[in-house]
């Protein structure tokens, strides 16, 4: 499974945005290195890091949502508490069973849509 990189598709302009961005992929890519090295218990903390990073990210995210005008953050909250419940979900299986690649793959591609989907909007208060 490859590692995630960085890319200024990704950047939403808010600097603080982007660095929890980017420390929320890395957390993603040591949940891939562990996974790769036969580590599921290294890969299993790695993603209880990952969703408490996740969980932080979202309470500062969810601030400077509000204090940006033009944009109804609704729809974006209701999206982290979705990917909230479904990674504790995920985490709750990986605890009992490890089912690898399967389960690193929806962590990566739950919280990459987001970024895509909801965090670029950002974007046009920083970078527009
Ligand atoms: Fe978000
Ligand atoms: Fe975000």
């Amino acid at each position: 499974m490859n590692r995630i990189e960085w890319s200024e598709n990704f950047s939403t302009g808010h600097g603080p945005t982007d660095a929890q961005h980017k420390g929320i992929i890395s957390d993603c890519n040591i949940m891939i290195e562990h996974l790769s090295s036969g580590d599921t218990a290294r890969c299993s903390q790695a993603m209880s890091d990952c969703l408490r990073n996740c969980e932080q990210h979202f309470v500062e995210e969810s601030t400077l949502l509000r204090s940006l005008d033009g944009i109804d953050p609704s729809e974006h909250f209701s999206d982290h508490q979705q990917i909230l419940v479904h990674l504790n979900g995920l985490k709750k299986k990986c605890e009992k069973v490890c089912s690898g690649q399967a389960c690193v793959s929806e962590v990566l591609h739950t919280i990459i849509s987001h970024m895509l989907k909801h965090d670029l909007k950002i974007r046009q208060h920083f970078i527009y």
